[in-house]
């Protein structure tokens, strides 16, 4: 029967050939280990291109990498964002290069120390902090000796943390001071709302008045106060939007007689290569170049200013990763063909509510293209990674591969009626499986 519903047109997506090429060879590595699908392949490669390109960008407006920075420049420094990407290889391969990373709750941190960062580089993040930082805290200083009390904080002396209220401010200013924290402050600019409902704000950080209080209270409490910060939200559109965030967080400092040693302008930068679910680009007026040289002309507004603080999550880490689905059955009603595949957006990429991804096919099937949707296997009608034109030689047994998967994959993933995905690295020493599908016994042994 002729399909009477309309297919999407084709999109380009704008990866280069190579990109391309890269994922069909390091997915054709990866299905020769034999793991079970679904699987996520995460690649340390494009973390570090991605990194080197953001690196020259701000090179070339003048600012000098923190690390072994002795010039007198104005250095900056990426803070790896946890929560984006909680992969323990990833870690570690970031830990060994040296570098900061951010974390926002006690099994971030926790995970952090486990991976060997010095606490010098770990930035502590997020809202109601005093609720489990402080909690930590007293557990470990409830040992008997001093001695064992010493052992037992070292790992959280000399952090940086930002605080985000006056509450979480007052309950763990004593702390900061004993344990000689880097302390910021999180201010809640004008140019922060929630991206759905534009009218209202977030609840992050401090209004601008109460951020003018708690650093005049923080410069008088003599304690490490070195950073002011702010996190607009996700996919900022323009550089204009955080130009026009640092001139207000500026304008507060200078309220408060501060001047601040680090600006930390958290994260953001938009994705590329992904869609809308209508179609458009993220990144479509953001420029590298004009984003580090808003910055170098911003930089002039902080009298005293050493680095710049970067923690881009899904700029960063999108286009480490992919998901790949095996098609388990084909079905074909009311003019649409339906893949059900072993893995979907319920169990694995919840992103597709609000993206489309490239898929590929391996092996590649070529001909004529009909209106397909991508399902994966849970009872829910929600759970499809894509309605687009593919290939009608697609059959069971083939393998689909949802490419930029590498950012908010792994962490919203569910357990909707199947276990956890299994977990492939590759980095420049190879291919690994890193963490197993989840077993049954895994999975129904958290009940008591
Ligand atoms: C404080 C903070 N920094 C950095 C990030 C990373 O954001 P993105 O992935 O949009 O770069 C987030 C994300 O929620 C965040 O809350």
């Amino acid at each position: 029967m002729k399909s009477a519903l309309k297919s999407p047109a084709k999109l380009d997506f704008g990866h280069a050939p190579e990109t391309i090429q890269f994922w069909k060879r390091l997915v054709r590595e990866a299905l020769s280990l034999s793991p079970p699908t679904p699987f996520y392949l995460v690649s340390a490669l494009p973390i570090a291109e991605r990194i080197s390109e953001l690196d020259a960008a701000l090179n070339a407006a003048g600012f000098k990498s923190a690390i072994g920075n002795r010039q007198s420049k104005i250095g900056f420094k990426h803070w790896l964002s946890c929560k984006t990407q909680p992969v323990a290889p990833l870690l570690r391969w970031w830990c060994e290069r040296d570098q900061g990373i951010e974390v926002v709750s006690e099994f971030e941190l926790r995970a952090a120390l486990a991976e060997g960062f010095a606490p010098e580089n770990i930035l502590v993040n997020g809202p109601a902090k005093h609720h489990w930082l402080a909690g930590v805290q007293a557990s470990a200083c409830s040992g008997n000796t001093l001695k064992r009390e010493l052992q037992r904080t070292a790992p959280l002396r000399n952090l940086s943390v930002n605080f985000d209220s006056p509450a979480e401010l007052a309950a763990l200013l004593p702390l900061a001071k004993k344990l000689n924290w880097r302390c910021g402050v999180r201010i809640l600019t004008g140019e922060e709302f929630d991206p759905e409902n534009l009218q209202f704000p977030t609840q992050f950080g401090f209004t601008p008045d109460e951020a003018v209080t708690a650093l005049k209270k923080l410069q008088r409490a003599k304690v490490r106060m070195e950073t002011v910060h702010f996190h607009l939200r996700t996919n900022v559109s323009s550089v204009a939007i955080y130009g026009r965030a640092i001139a207000e967080v500026a304008e507060i400092c200078r309220a408060a007689k501060f001047s601040p040693r680090h600006l930390d302008i958290g994260g953001g930068l938009p994705v590329r290569q992904v869609r809308t679910r209508g179609g458009k680009i993220f990144d479509g007026e953001f420029g590298l170049r004009a984003f580090a040289e808003m910055l170098r002309q911003s930089a002039k507004l902080f009298p005293g200013l050493r680095e710049l603080w970067l923690e881009n999550g899904r700029w960063v880490s999108t286009g480490s990763g992919a998901l790949v689905v095996k098609i388990l059955d084909v079905k074909e009603r009311r003019g649409v063909r339906q893949l059900i595949c072993d893995g979907g957006r319920t169990l694995n990429a919840l992103m597709s509510l609000w993206e489309q991804h490239k898929i590929l096919s391996v092996p590649e099937r070529s001909g004529a293209e009909t209106l397909t949707v991508v399902h994966g296997p849970t009872c829910m009608a929600f759970d499809q990674l894509a309605r687009i034109p593919l290939s009608r030689t697609l059959r069971a047994g083939d393998h689909l591969v949802w490419l930029d998967a590498g950012a908010y994959h792994i962490p919203w993933e569910t357990r909707f009626s199947h276990g956890h995905a299994a977990v492939v690295w590759h980095e420049e020493r190879g291919l690994r499986l890193v963490r197993e599908q989840q077993s049954f016994e895994n999975f129904w042994s958290q009940w008591r």
